[in-house]
């Protein structure tokens, strides 16, 4: 790993819970199977992470594994936040399960996990993320994609789903439900709560096949995240490079670097 961040926040926890934040490991592989448009796209993308990430010594799917390693020999539970695949393909999900199966982890997709090619939303922009969304869900079947949670030493530690640059009203209702246990929330997911997309309040343009209520209820949602005192800090990904802030809603975010540059986050709460 060229870089380990490490962050510390103090929430008055008996003993200290160790989390290894990975985000947009961007695997860019291709299978003989993957149809020549893929692979050909995959190429040119391999080498947009290489010059993005100032031509590093190792690989993104390098990168990938000794993430795991490190998590494991730090006794972290690791948490990816999406862009783990650039885009959806055979021989990125190929990979993906070849390097993380058989490791315990929790995950939140990002906006490339389902895209055929990028993710600039057109006319089929719904039906494509509908059919790269459920063949990934039978691919991986033991991800839970939407919402997650997982008690550790007392810490609540949450993953959701806003790679459409939303989140929806069953986020909403998962998210209330888990902070009714009581328990400090740390949270996890691919948008940073500060970013421009999920703070919109209306549709951008007309693929955009969001309602007016749907923007007013991921609206609420960052509006109860800046509120909920339980909610400790949240984390993502999306943005490749470093970041610390409070979002307009009130609540801090931390961005973490894209793993392609071998940079992850390790996160100590006590
Ligand atoms: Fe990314």
């Amino acid at each position: 790993m060229e870089k380990i961040i490490e962050t510390k926040i103090h929430i008055g926890l008996e003993k200290p819970v160790k989390i290894l934040h990975i985000t947009d490991v961007h695997l860019v592989d291709y299978a003989e199977e993957d149809i020549p448009e893929k692979k050909e796209h995959l190429i040119r993308r391999r080498a947009v992470f290489e010059k993005e990430a100032g031509f590093p010594p190792h690989t993104q799917n390098e990168y990938f594994s000794e993430a795991f390693e490190i998590a494991e020999r730090e006794n972290a539970l690791t948490v990816l936040t999406g862009d783990v695949t650039d885009i959806a393909a055979i021989g990125t999900r190929r990979e993906f399960h070849r390097i993380a199966d058989g490791h315990d982890f929790m995950y939140c997709p990002g906006s490339h996990e389902f895209a055929d090619f990028c993710r600039t939303p057109g006319p089929d922009h719904a039906e494509i993320y509908k059919r790269n969304y459920d063949s990934f869900r039978e691919s991986f079947p033991n991800l839970k994609v939407t919402f997650d949670s997982r008690t550790v030493g007392g810490l609540n530690v949450i993953t959701i789903d806003n790679s459409e640059d939303y989140f929806t009203a069953e986020i909403y209702d998962k998210l209330r439900a888990e902070a009714d246990r009581g328990l400090p929330m740390i949270l996890f997911m691919h948008d940073p709560i500060g970013d421009w997309n999920l703070l919109r309040i209306r549709p951008i343009n007309e693929n955009m096949r969001r309602s007016p209520e749907e923007f007013l209820t991921s609206d609420s949602v960052l509006g109860f995240i800046g509120r909920c005192p339980l909610i400790k800090a949240t984390f993502a990904g999306h943005w490749h490079g470093e970041s610390e802030a409070v979002a307009p809603c009130g609540q801090k975010y931390y961005v973490t670097p894209g793993l392609f540059k071998g940079i992850c986050r390790m996160i100590t709460i006590d």
